[in-house]
């Protein structure tokens, strides 16, 4: 543990609100797995690739219309990338502040399951899960773990149709309610942490101008500036893994 980041980076003022405070909300993304090994989409300036094609393009609903084998196809590798990966400090550290906080709100962009792997409960999913999958006809979920990987597309065991992977993919709408949810912890919450997130992608991006509408205090955890740095009042450049501990009674 570098002694000196700890020294430099925590206030005072984050401290103390941090030994006071009850309702907290932590929005993350792709940077709080990034000590885990799962590759982000945008830091460092380029963005994610798979077989020529942009993540944007992959991972959208025009390609779930055009080639749903295709998008099997890249979340089966997405999955296997993961399924060797543990959850790092981060997300040991978020988890163990469900004790702590009587009122502890965990909104995440990940679809890596790495917070519940962590031992998180109630974990807010913008973006849906890469380890479920839900039936095109009925709506009907699965766990991937009750699938057959033989099938390129699999289907549903009530009605026969296709299944698709459970993840929000571009140019679909978030889970019903799961907005709702998190801007409700937004609107409630004294102190907000924004953890691992470029903040270019809404309406997650959103929740901490709620939070801040509502006079919580916002502090980013991020190696690099991003578009919300300038409406936080405090902001941690380090990585997630190594930052994070730092905070405790
Ligand atoms: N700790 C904290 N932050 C980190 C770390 C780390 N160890 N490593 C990288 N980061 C930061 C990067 O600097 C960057 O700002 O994490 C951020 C990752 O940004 P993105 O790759 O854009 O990921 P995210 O913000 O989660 O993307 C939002 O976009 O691609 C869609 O649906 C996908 O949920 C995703 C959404």
């Amino acid at each position: 543990m570098p002694p000196a980041v700890e020294q430099a980076m925590i206030s005072k003022t984050l401290r103390e609100l941090f030994l006071a405070a009850n309702r907290v909300l932590v929005l993350t993304g792709a940077g709080v797995s990034a000590e885990s090994g799962v590759p982000t989409f945008r830091g460092g300036g380029q963005s994610a690739v798979w077989k020529g094609l942009p993540f944007e393009v992959i991972s959208s609903a025009a390609m779930l219309e055009r080639d749903l084998p295709a998008v099997w196809e890249w979340f089966n590798y997405r999955r296997n990338l993961l399924v060797q990966l543990r959850p790092n400090a981060a997300h040991t550290t978020i988890a163990s502040w469900q004790d702590r906080f009587s009122d502890l709100s965990l909104v995440t962009q990940n679809i890596d399951g790495l917070h519940q792997a962590a031992g998180s409960r109630d974990v807010i999913e913008l973006h849906g899960n890469v380890w479920r999958a839900r039936c095109f006809d009925c709506d009907a979920r699965y766990s991937l773990d009750d699938l057959s990987r033989d099938e390129a597309v699999p289907s549903c065991f009530d009605c026969g149709g296709n299944l698709r992977p459970d993840v929000v993919l571009f140019g679909e709408m978030l889970p019903p309610g799961a907005f709702e949810r998190a801007a409700d912890a937004a609107q409630r919450c004294e102190l907000c942490f924004i953890v691992g997130t470029s903040a270019v992608v809404y309406p997650a991006a959103s929740i901490p101008e709620i939070a801040r509408g509502n006079g919580a205090y916002l502090v980013e955890v991020n190696p690099e500036r991003t578009q919300l740095s300038d409406l936080c009042d405090e902001v941690l450049m380090g990585k997630a893994g190594e930052v994070l501990p730092l905070l405790r009674r």
